[in-house]
């Protein structure tokens, strides 16, 4: 017999693993159309100042050249008029590739070359000459950081800083302990896998059909049709896998807009693909300069909380994170003084990447709390214990749940943190220095409004449809074990189709929100399906469920069955015969949550150890060991949940030791813009990682429980290295990367 039961909670394979190893997956890049042409980008070489003048003539001779777009002779759309955006936009104006002789960044799409074939396009865009006028430009935070200001508050979700509480200033100036520090993480960029690109089919009737690489295919079909004054019906975007994103594919980036321009004046399908190096010419992770200062009692307890922070935005857009709310989220003080401002730069727009704010806020705190815990000489999780928040100090509100004391027992035990010596360079290896450090970690448990579609039709198939998406996180295999559950089929009868704008509405996949919110929307479209089925069965002639309720009903194994007595039963073919119907289909949508008018905060926590190893002579650092304890409700499928938490540290890893975004001020430009030179942790980076999730009930959230694991892997785990390579080297690192110049600095 098949089982049917039990989906939910189990390790499951993804349903989409064999399509993506054998290729069947495709990508954005991938999707070939009659007659496609192709785009290759032109981008700018100074950071400031206006083009002078284009010449294309060279490029237009070459045969097979198509076009070359610029400023002087782009079509006009609706969007020069009505400055429309995206649905993650920050506040701001958005940025218009094309639109004038302004230069406002390095790297800015300056002319799209199209031709008859990708090489031809390539060689064609080497031959445009751009002349430029340059003007002062401005990269370096460290002297426009005097300039920051409070951002506005207008048009943006991204939560404030709550106002201060009690005397900050004055507890810290009495504090018998006290530890003031400045944080700093480098810039990072996303740098996923498969790289941003639009495939834009134009359709014999002049609509769009656009295979993008995006976490929101909804998003980007409203952007497309808002832009280009186009009806909503005239635009499809498709993109049902996508090749890591990490919040890269949040918004709609420029090569979007080229290929749907491209595509709409030459009326014809057209596909316009960054290369590696302009992957670093759009958003990316602000930089961030942190300021704290906290002050205990020789107990340990907190006094006093202050957390300053500024980060970089452009000069269009406010770029806003949540980046310093999490100390007090985090520890119990009754004096608090959370401040967050922004400074522009001339770089692009940073974007959310991967736990946006708390990945930097967290790193900050955490290292702060470390040095506490050498300052008060109190073990760093007795700490943290002493600082527990039991209740969302700044809102008021309790937690919907909280098992974050389970995480520090468990991963301290799994780790064996009770056999640390606290003091630094106490233990060794040969050459090697061996430190044990250990960070918390906490991230907002979010729901979002998504709609689902659930139709079962007589061969027992049922399909769930969102338009949400699975950027390599699960979501296809989740969708389809809780669809699967609900009804009592087979994983293998449910298809989950997701990544088409289509479908029914999802917002961007983003947050950590998606299992919860589409999960939710799934299982209640089911929920209805299944109703509609009851009531068709208790209609059959002599039917053993007409006196029954929906509660003392099983669905299993494509029948209804009572569930105290599984002969009597009817099969959902059955059921759909008596209704008269060959498909029953519902379309439901999550709410969001109690949460917003209860007294309730969602949130979940993880407790992060590590293990490094430092070579004292060449400063190379290992991270030999990392336990990683997360409490975030109910785990949907413990497999898939702990590819999420390994993705999140080795993120973590290369927050810690290498990744680095480098700008060369002079130039305004980042230098390390490949694969080369931009250090993300490679296969002998990772050694031991040791996923533990902590056994959270969790009822107020939605009625899965689920609370999300895309991001809560990556914060407070470069915090953890960062404390253990002081603990085994007595070296204090406040600037993340931790390279070895800095360790032998
Ligand atoms: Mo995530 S940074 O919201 O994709």
């Amino acid at each position: 017999m098949l089982q049917e039961k039990g989906y939910i909670g189990t390790p499951r394979n993804r349903v989409d693993g064999r399509a993506k190893v054998t290729g069947e997956a495709k990508y954005a890049a991938e999707f070939d159309a009659p007659d496609l042409a192709y785009g290759i980008v032109v981008s700018s070489a100074i950071a400031k100042g206006r083009i002078a003048s284009i010449d294309a003539d060279a490029a237009l001779a070459v045969p097979g050249v198509l076009q070359v777009f610029t400023h002087e002779n782009r079509p006009r759309t609706a969007w020069f008029d009505i400055n429309f955006r995206d649905e993650t936009a920050p506040p701001g104006s958005p940025f218009r590739p094309l639109y004038d002789d302004k230069v406002v960044y390095s790297g800015q799409p300056v002319a799209l070359v199209v031709a008859e074939s990708f090489e031809i396009a390539a060689y064609a865009a080497s031959l445009v000459r751009i002349a430029y006028e340059p003007e002062t430009h401005m990269t370096d935070l460290d002297i426009q950081r005097d300039e920051a200001y409070v951002p506005p508050r207008k048009r943006t979700g991204v939560k404030r800083p709550p106002s201060p509480r009690g005397d900050p200033d004055g507890a810290f100036e009495q504090a018998p302990v006290k530890v003031h520090g400045e944080y700093r993480v480098a810039i990072e960029h996303h740098n996923p896998m498969e790289t941003h690109a639009s495939t834009v089919v134009y359709e014999e009737d002049g609509t769009l059909t656009i295979h993008d690489k995006t976490q929101g295919s909804q998003n980007s079909q409203s952007y497309v049709s808002s832009v280009f004054g186009l009806s909503s019906d005239q635009v499809r975007v498709i993109s049902p896998f996508v090749g890591g994103a990490f919040g890269s594919g949040l918004r709609p980036q420029y090569q979007l807009f080229l290929a749907v321009m491209a595509a709409l004046e030459l009326k014809r399908s057209v596909r316009v693909v960054l290369t590696r190096d302009q992957m670093f010419t759009f958003g990316y992770r602000p930089l961030t300069i942190q300021t704290i200062s906290l002050g205990a009692n020789p107990d340990g307890k907190l006094v006093s909380i202050m957390h300053d922070a500024i980060q970089t935005t452009s000069p269009w857009e406010d770029y806003q994170e949540v980046v310093v709310n999490w100390s007090n989220l985090l520890y119990h003080c009754d004096n608090v003084k959370l401040t967050y401002r922004l400074s522009q730069v001339d770089t692009y727009t940073p974007i959310d990447m991967r736990a946006p704010g708390a990945a930097l806020g967290v790193t900050a705190i955490e290292t702060a709390m470390d040095e506490l815990a050498y300052a008060a000489g109190i073990d760093p999780v007795e700490l943290r214990l002493r600082n527990y928040a039991e209740m969302d100090e700044a809102d008021k509100k309790y937690f919907t749940s909280k098992e974050l004391r389970a995480c520090y027992q468990l991963g301290a035990e799994r780790f064996g943190w009770a056999r640390r010596n606290p003091e630094p360079r106490s233990m060794r290896e040969g050459r090697e220095l061996i430190g044990w450090g250990m960070a918390s970690g906490v991230w907002e448990a979010i729901m979002q409004r998504v709609a689902a579609r659930a139709a079962l039709t007589p061969d027992d198939r049922l399909e769930v449809a969102s338009a949400t998406a699975d950027i390599g996180t699960g979501t296809y295999t989740i969708l389809t074990q809780i669809a699967a559950e609900t009804l009592g089929l087979p994983m293998e009868s449910v298809t989950t189709k997701i990544g088409d704008s289509s479908l029914p509405k999802s917002p961007v996949e983003g947050g950590s929100w998606t299992a919860a919110s589409a999960g939710s929307a799934v299982q209640k479209a089911c929920l209805s399906v299944r109703e509609q089925l009851f009531k068709y069965a208790r209609r059959m002639d002599d039917s053993p469920l007409a006196n029954a309720s929906i509660e003392q009903v099983t669905f299993a194994g494509g029948r209804i069955h009572m569930t105290n007595d599984p002969s009597a039963g009817v099969t959902l073919q059955q059921a759909m015969q008596a209704g008269g119907v060959d498909r029953v289909e519902a379309e439901e949508k999550s709410s969001m949550g109690l949460l917003k008018n209860m007294r309730y905060s969602g949130y979940s926590h993880s407790a992060i150890f590590a293990e490094v190893r430092v070579d004292e002579e060449l400063g190379v650092v290992r991270v030999t060991r990392i336990v990683n304890a997360v409490a975030a409700g109910t785990i949907l499928n413990p497999k898939t949940a702990r590819s999420q938490i390994l993705g999140g540290v080795v993120f973590g890893i290369g927050m810690a030791l290498e990744e680095e975004s480098m700008l060369d001020h002079n130039l305004g430009r980042f230098m390390n813009h490949n694969l080369a030179e931009y250090h993300v942790p490679v296969n002998a980076d990772v050694y031991d990682i040791d996923v533990i999730f902590v056994s959270e009930h969790e009822e107020r959230l939605n009625p899965l429980g689920v609370k999300g694991l895309g991001e809560i892997g990556v914060i407070g785990t470069a915090a953890a290295i960062g404390n253990a390579i002081y603990h085994a080297t007595g070296k204090r690192i406040r600037d993340y990367p931790i390279t070895i110049d800095k360790l032998l600095g």
